[in-house]
């Protein structure tokens, strides 16, 4: 698949679209979804389809007709009033009656007819778009329904590449490299002010429910990296004996690096010559020394940081670190400010299919100077996965809810993978600190001196 440039990248609406327009950009955006879904499950034969390519993933054939069950469930029933086309297929496709491990053995909808069912759903979605009022009731107002029905597609696209990652065999998949539009040195850190900043929102339109309302937060004073941290900085932390040594890792990373062996990011291999080489996408390559670190679970980041005497970012200082303009006081939708992305700001989209190297994107740098808080690798947070003051879940508990407590960690900012229509300052990603085949990085942060800003 070669994705380059073929659609525009369309992010959410912006408040003052008129019916016509929100109508044609809810369209646009589910387009730009089904686009992809279809790059990525064309790609393959039909056997790649349903086999299981690891326990941590669905079929990509599940990923398909689940795309057009929550499709279904939201736009025709929900939105559309109208009944189910295949009542049967609920539960089978229902993602908390079915853990991942077990849904190979379900009776899935095979490829031609899972195709052919989301096609059906698609064409009937897009008459109800045509018609419905999109105001009144909150679900439909401004489009949300829509626009969570795409982010919830372009999510399980990411989720879908994942599993393209973790197959074996010949590449499938191909796309240009990211551009080198990295600027000189840069200082390797930024100081965040201490004082209050808006986290979350209550006005960007298809933001979910998790990232609202906007609140104030008191955020110290701290440093953060200006850039993701890269492979050649974590190669001196695997080179100097991190993975042997428990004084860096918690209780239960250090549990788990022993329990299964671990000794360098996933994918990573000796290369016989004392380097290191990486599989991504089908190719065996050399790890770039210059590119964010990628495949790192929250344990591996954590103990990082240790070894360098830093830490994690907490979620908040991270958004402040992305969103708060100096300036006026206020907190941006993006780092760059409240421009919908464009190819200059981040890589986004799976326009390409790595990280772009450290020190990239200046136009894409945070009013601090914060570089590629967006886009190229999912960056781990020190934060437990906690709703907001005043959080209530909308539309429905199982999107975020149910995941809240300290089971999970947050990581913010998206990855190359990410659409943008699935990605702004406040968004909020989660996952289990040992998971590491996502396209997970980080950077760091350490608290700034006494009297610091
Ligand atoms: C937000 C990525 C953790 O994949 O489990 C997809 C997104 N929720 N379908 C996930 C999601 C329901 C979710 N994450
Ligand atoms: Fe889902």
């Amino acid at each position: 698949m070669t994705a380059p440039d073929r659609a525009p990248l369309a992010g959410p609406p912006g408040p003052d679209l008129d019916p016509e327009a929100l109508r044609r950009r809810a369209a646009q955006t589910l387009l730009a979804a089904r686009d992809r879904t279809h790059g990525l499950t064309s790609c393959v034969d039909d056997h790649d389809l349903t086999a299981q390519h690891s326990p941590l993933m669905s079929p990509l054939v599940w990923d398909l007709a689940h795309i057009g069950n929550q499709e279904e469930q939201w736009l025709l029933r929900a939105v559309g009033g109208q009944d189910a086309l295949r009542p049967e297929i609920d539960s089978v496709y229902d993602a908390f009656e079915h853990p991942r491990a077990e849904r190979p053995a379900l009776p899935l909808l095979p490829p031609a007819e899972a195709r052919g069912y989301v096609a059906d759903v698609r064409g009937r979605v897009l008459e109800v778009l045509e018609r419905v009022p999109l105001d009144g009731r909150r679900l439909v107002a401004a489009g949300f329904a829509f626009g969570m029905v795409a982010q919830h597609e372009q999510q399980h696209d990411e989720t879908m590449l994942i599993t393209h990652q973790l197959r074996r065999g010949p590449a499938a998949l191909t796309a240009p490299e990211p551009p080198d539009t990295s600027d000189g040195p840069l200082p390797p850190e930024v100081l965040v002010p201490g004082g209050p900043f808006t986290m979350g929102t209550s006005t960007e339109p298809w933001a979910l429910d998790n990232e609202r309302p906007a609140h104030r937060r008191e955020v110290a004073a701290f440093h953060i990296d200006t850039t993701p941290v890269s492979n050649g900085a974590y190669a001196r932390f695997v080179e100097d004996g991190g993975y042997r040594d428990p004084r860096w890792w918690a209780p239960a990373g250090w549990d788990h690096v022993r329990e299964h062996g671990l000794y360098a990011p996933l994918f990573w291999r000796r290369d016989g010559a004392g380097g290191w080489v990486r599989r991504r996408f089908g190719v065996t390559e050399e790890v770039p020394a210059h590119e964010p670190v990628l495949h790192v679970s929250w344990y591996e980041a954590d103990a990082y940081a240790r070894w360098t005497g830093r830490r994690l970012p907490t979620e908040a200082e991270w958004e402040k670190a992305a969103r708060y303009d100096p300036a006026t006081g206020l907190s941006r939708r993006y780092p760059w400010g409240d421009a919908d992305p464009a190819p200059e700001h981040a890589n986004l989209g799976q326009r390409h299919l790595r990280p772009a190297r450290v020190g990239s994107y200046p136009r894409g740098a945070s009013a601090l100077g914060v570089r590629q808080l967006i886009g190229d690798v999912w960056e781990w947070t020190a934060s437990d996965f906690l709703p907001y003051p005043g959080f209530a879940a909308f539309p429905y508990r199982e999107y975020s809810d149910v995941f809240f407590g300290d089971a999970y960690k947050v990581l913010r900012g998206g990855s190359f993978a990410v659409d943008p229509v699935a990605c702004r300052g406040t968004f909020r990603n989660w996952d289990l600190p040992v998971r590491r085949q996502i396209f997970s990085g980080f950077r760091t942060a350490r608290d700034a001196a006494p009297g610091a800003a």
